[in-house]
């Protein structure tokens, strides 16, 4: 007789737990555990156990011949950027990004590319109908690629046509929206995803197919549910952006076949999304040169540099507790600057608000944009600019030291591309050699107190406490 045997599953994380309760103990996420019946049980997924009797296991040495991997370029330069050279056969991916980003948008565009490059491309949506899928191509002039399209959610029938079909790539657009009658749990929940992304990473492996699976991502910036799914693709991407900019940022989070930190930067328009060549000029495009409160920063995306501008407002607080607000950037580093100008330089932002943003809505994670925050944010507490042109980085430590960060060069290099004349830099980091190369003026700066003189000294009105 077949056993049935229920599990609850956590849709926010995927833990599974004998019993149900409000809270789940692996995430902490309240109200997510959900009833799933397995006929069988465990032991009913689980591979039988065969006689190996006398098979042994082969070894390998590290060093040996390999091909290198081959690949299918989108014909998107950003898209395989993130990729790491374009989509390697076979594997699996999964594209993770608020509803709405523009993920259809990118597959689909991505798609029409492929197939005129002459590859064998199926699209599958389970969004949308296929008029909807029509339109958007018409709209975005590409309805004459021979893509493959088909509007379907149960996964039996997809894998059946998959397998007939045999395409180099295939997208399925969503993961959230598949279901296989294998199970009884609804569409979206954890097991369905697990189940219909598992049967799909398999069929990418045995038919040497790339498969693009959609996932939406939950208010929390995880993918709803299915953060199972990661671990089972090859490579992660996640297709960001602020709602009223028009630009988007796809990020490599994971990738078996290239780096990780790469991004691809792309603008959408009402002809879809454009590929933007050179990110700094979209960043800094609408930057007013000498404003007070503002320092460019020169960072690096992967292995691009990127210059971005960062904006602080220094206001007096109107009452109670002054606000710390940060667009951009991690508000705890935010605090961290504030205490070591207040302590090491002494500057006072007890008793005023302060606002800090990084222009145009990119989210700068590295610890080398210190300096070009505290540039931002003593340039508006003094009412002062920072000197004209300057790109700004370096790493702050507790003491009010000012640390090096890697590849000096590249940053000064993309400045002077982008028509800055000074560099604001750690005093620690070698420098002579390509200051004389690129005509760039470079400012040294050893200690935080040494940034907040030079700002006092290009205005005249220092407003100290
Ligand atoms: P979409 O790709 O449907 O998002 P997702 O699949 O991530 O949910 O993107 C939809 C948004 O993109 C929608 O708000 C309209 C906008 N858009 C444009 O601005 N221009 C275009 O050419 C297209 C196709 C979409
Ligand atoms: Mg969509």
């Amino acid at each position: 007789m077949v056993k049935l045997l229920s599990v609850f599953a956590c849709q926010s994380c995927g833990a599974i737990h004998s019993k149900w309760s409000g809270r789940c103990d692996a995430c902490g996420a309240w109200n997510t555990l959900v009833e799933e019946v397995e006929s069988g049980g465990p032991a009913a997924t689980r591979p039988k156990p065969t006689a190996r009797k006398g098979r042994g296991v082969e070894f390998h040495t590290l060093a040996g011949s390999t091909a290198p991997l081959p690949r299918i370029k989108t014909g998107l330069a950003e898209l395989d950027r993130v990729c790491g050279g374009g989509i390697v056969p076979g594997s699996a991916l999964l594209i993770g990004g608020d509803p709405g980003i523009g993920k259809s948008t990118l597959l689909l565009q991505a798609a029409a590319r492929m197939a005129l490059g002459g590859a064998k491309i199926t699209y599958i949506s389970g969004e949308e109908s296929i008029d909807q899928v029509r339109e958007r191509a018409g709209r975005l002039g590409i309805a004459e690629a021979q893509v493959a399209l088909a509007a379907e959610t149960s996964l039996g029938p997809i894998l059946d046509a998959l397998k007939r079909e045999k395409p180099d790539f295939v997208v399925l657009d969503s993961i959230q929206t598949l279901w296989s009658d294998a199970l009884s749990a609804a569409p979206g929940t954890v097991a369905q995803v697990r189940a219909c992304a598992q049967e799909l990473t398999r069929f990418a492996k045995k038919y040497n197919s790339a498969v693009a699976l959609v996932g939406h991502v939950t208010k929390d910036g995880q993918i709803a549910g299915p953060r199972v799914v990661e671990h089972m693709v090859d490579s992660v991407l996640y297709f960001e952006g602020e709602r009223g900019h028009q630009f988007r940022i796809l990020r490599g989070v994971k990738n078996r076949f290239g780096p990780t930190d790469e991004i691809g930067v792309f603008e959408m328009s009402d002809a879809g999304l454009r590929e933007v060549a050179n990110p700094s000029a979209l960043f800094l495009d609408g930057r007013e040169d000498a404003a007070t409160g503002s320092a460019v920063f020169a960072g690096l995306e992967g292995s691009r540099p990127v210059l971005t501008e960062i904006q602080a407002l220094v206001a007096p607080a109107a009452f109670g507790t002054p606000r710390r607000a940060v667009v951009g950037l991690d508000s705890g580093r935010l605090a961290m600057i504030i205490a070591v100008l207040e302590t090491r330089c002494g500057l006072s932002f007890g008793g005023k608000d302060v606002y800090l943003n990084v222009a145009g809505g990119l989210k700068i994670t590295e610890p080398a944009a210190d300096l070009a925050v505290a540039a931002a944010l003593i340039s508006s507490a003094l009412d002062c600019p920072l000197p004209a042109q300057s790109a700004v980085f370096g790493e702050i430590a507790l003491s009010g030291d000012i640390r090096a960060v890697s590849r000096t060069p590249a940053r000064i290099k993309e400045a002077t591309k982008m028509g800055l004349t000074h560099a604001l830099v750690p005093g620690a980091g070698k420098t002579e050699d390509f200051a004389r190369e690129s005509d760039c003026t470079i400012a040294k700066m050893t200690k935080l107190s040494d940034l907040v003189s030079l700002i006092d000294a290009t205005g005249s009105a220092p407003m100290r406490e």
